[in-house]
């Protein structure tokens, strides 16, 4: 039987949290029936943040409440502090993720805090979840280069993530925020946070500002990680980090693992159209080269 890889689909959040015009609740959750349609299981749909922070996540609670919930659907959404986690617990999420970051000045800008004291607020964050019986997932954003500090260190990254994992993460995921990221690099990265945490504890989360992130993945996979966050139709970038583009297209890496021989549960057919969905939704085109050759393969 072919190894599965698990991809969490982030466009309902990564991806829509930063689109200039808002999208509705109902377009959010029509999103997520056809991506659910299309065998995907792991969708972070929701942000408890701060409205004035990010206003394209403030209908969480609502998207929350019209989701699908099917056998074997997982879904997520981010808490940065107690206030939201008591908000994703009321909404009925079994699963949230605190977001840090390897980089100071990312930490300030996005959250408004030190990397220290991030981790004393998710400490607080965890505990509860894991006493409430939700699962944590943990962020780490500038992995592969802040837009505020440039370089970061491949040891920093791996002892942020070795608190969030001692916090009580089941998985950290590895952000590549602004999508500097190369396969040497990532892999000078993967092999620092490897020394300390096993493979499956961790997630890549790569963003596809320099084209990159599809060539990132596939050095993950050499690496041994078998999870990858990405957005259908590369929904994305970041707020607070100016210039940065959509993850990953979720059918870029699909179409990647279904030809290495992976099994993601996933019909790429299916996700194409769940792409489509959001890109007229948005008015402009996917951002997935899989998703533009297969239409264009249609056409002729
Ligand atoms: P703060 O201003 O320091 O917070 O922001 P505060 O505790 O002083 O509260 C200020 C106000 O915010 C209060 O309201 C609170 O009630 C409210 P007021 O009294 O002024 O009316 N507030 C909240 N409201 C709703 N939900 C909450 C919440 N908390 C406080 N949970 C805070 C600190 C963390 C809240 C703020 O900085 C924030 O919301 N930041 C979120 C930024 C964000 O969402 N960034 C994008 C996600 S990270 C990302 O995309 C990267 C990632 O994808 C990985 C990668 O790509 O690499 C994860
Ligand atoms: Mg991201």
């Amino acid at each position: 039987m072919a190894e599965r890889v698990k991809i969490v689909e982030v466009g309902p959040r990564d991806g829509l949290q930063n689109e200039k015009q808002p999208v509705d609740v109902a377009t959010k959750v029509a999103l997520i029936e056809r991506l659910v349609a299309a065998g995907v299981t792991h969708i972070e749909a929701a942000s408890f943040v701060s409205p004035k922070w990010v206003p394209q996540m403030a209908g969480s609670a609502e998207v929350m409440a019209a989701v699908p919930r099917l056998p074997g659907v997982h879904y997520s959404a981010l808490t940065p502090n107690l206030q939201g986690l008591e908000a994703a617990l009321a909404a009925g999420c079994e699963e949230v993720a605190v977001f840090g970051a390897a980089s100071e000045a990312f930490s300030q800008k996005n959250i408004n805090c030190s990397i220290a004291e991030s981790l004393e607020r998710f400490r607080s964050v965890a505990e509860a979840a894991l006493a409430a019986g939700v699962k944590l997932r943990g962020y780490v954003s500038c992995v592969l280069g802040c837009p505020y500090e440039g370089a970061v260190a491949p040891a920093q990254v791996a002892r942020v993530a070795v608190q969030l994992r001692e916090i009580g993460c089941h998985e950290i995921s590895l952000g590549d925020t602004i999508g500097r990221g190369t396969p040497d690099a990532t892999r000078r990265l993967l092999e620092a946070c490897l020394r300390e945490l096993p493979a499956g504890t961790l997630a890549g989360h790569f963003h596809d500002t320099y084209g990159m992130a599809v060539a990132n993945v596939a050095a993950s996979l050499d690496m041994g990680l078998r999870t990858f966050d990405s957005s259908v139709a590369g929904l994305g970038g970041c707020p607070y980090a100016a210039g940065a583009s959509g993850n990953v297209a979720t059918e870029d890496v699909v179409y990647l693992l279904q030809n290495m021989g992976y099994e993601t549960g996933i019909e790429l057919d299916a996700l194409v159209e769940a792409g489509l969905f959001i890109s007229q939704a948005l008015g402009r085109a996917p951002q997935s080269r899989v998703s533009q050759a297969l239409r264009a393969a249609c056409a002729v």
